[in-house]
């Protein structure tokens, strides 16, 4: 009854080890990287890249049920791996972003709609998880927010709908384990929208200190992100920024559809990463 969490390294599968091994059920961690791996005693780990599928066969074996990083390229070959190895359930960590017009296409959707394509046809009871905002996107500006207390974006008033990690971690919990919860597609979003400058104000307050947004150029932005944001991406978040700017993010159920639970809120998460952000 094994369950194999790939991208073990990830904050959401790291998040799902720790609760599925709390619950004394068999897990086994996988990821890219798994010397790096800190795993409580008792959970064993094993290489399993998904861009590689010379890897999946000894991953896979014995396993019951999956919690899947949508990574699009080999797809076909690790479900006929799932298949072949008895997995009965897969939990996939989409992307509510499949919602939007053209997200085949999309650099963002791309890679998740073409995921969930691939489950859809295949032969496996399927567990769809459509997170909106990850919350932990904002560590992104904690280096800024700690060394200069201002966010520098072009996009201020830009509203998202960002979710805890442990929410995500705790509702694919309830899929995997919970009677009659397995199967389907849920919208997973945190309780509320918030403004990028509400999320700076919510961090500041959780942190002690007054935090500020500042609005620059989309020209500037892209020059002071292109070291770790490839200009393609950077140019999809621009698209997704403009559309939602001071303009509403739609909010799902999905944490109390499968938790049974509301989301937790963006300042419970601000606290719970206070140490991030601290001067
Ligand atoms: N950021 C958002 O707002 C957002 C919104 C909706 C969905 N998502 C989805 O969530 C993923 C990020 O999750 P996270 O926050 O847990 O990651 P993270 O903390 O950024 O950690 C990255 C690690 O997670 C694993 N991972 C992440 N994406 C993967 C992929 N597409 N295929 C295979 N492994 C992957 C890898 O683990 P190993 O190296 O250990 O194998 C990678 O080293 C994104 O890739 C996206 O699919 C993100």
């Amino acid at each position: 009854m094994t369950t194999l969490v790939t991208g073990a390294r990830g904050r959401v599968g790291r998040t799902l080890i720790d609760l599925l091994h709390e619950r004394g059920l068999p897990v086994r961690a996988a990821s890219k990287a798994p010397e790096e791996l800190q795993l409580p005693d008792g959970v064993g780990a094993v290489a399993c890249s998904l861009g590689d599928p010379g890897t999946f066969a000894a991953a896979l074996e014995g396993v019951r049920s999956v919690f899947l990083y949508a990574e699009p390229e080999h797809i076909d070959a690790f479900l006929a791996a799932a298949g072949e190895a008895g997995v009965a359930h897969i939990v996939l960590l989409s992307s509510s972003s499949v919602l939007m017009p053209g997200a085949a296409t999309h650099p963002i959707a791309g890679p998740h709609w073409a995921v969930e394509r691939a489950l859809a046809a295949a032969p496996v009871t399927a567990t769809v998880l459509r997170p909106g905002h990850f919350a932990t996107n904002a560590l992104g500006w904690a280096h800024a927010l700690r060394t200069s207390g201002v966010l520098r974006v072009p996009y201020p008033e830009a509203h998202t709908d960002p979710i805890h990690e442990r929410d995500i971690a705790e509702a694919a919990l309830a899929a995997l384990i919970e009677p009659g919860k397995a199967g389907g597609t849920h919208t997973l979003t945190g309780p509320e929208s918030l403004s990028f400058r509400e999320q700076v104000e919510r961090i500041g307050r959780a942190a002690g200190r007054p935090l500020t947004v500042q609005r620059i150029s989309e020209e500037e932005w892209k020059r002071e992100t292109a070291a770790y944001i490839p200009g393609h991406l950077a140019d999809a978040l621009l698209g997704v920024w403009a559309d939602s700017d001071g303009r509403e993010a739609e909010i799902a159920d999905g944490v109390r559809e499968l938790t049974g639970r509301p989301a937790r809120s963006f300042s419970q998460w601000a606290q719970d990463h206070a140490a991030d952000f601290a001067a």
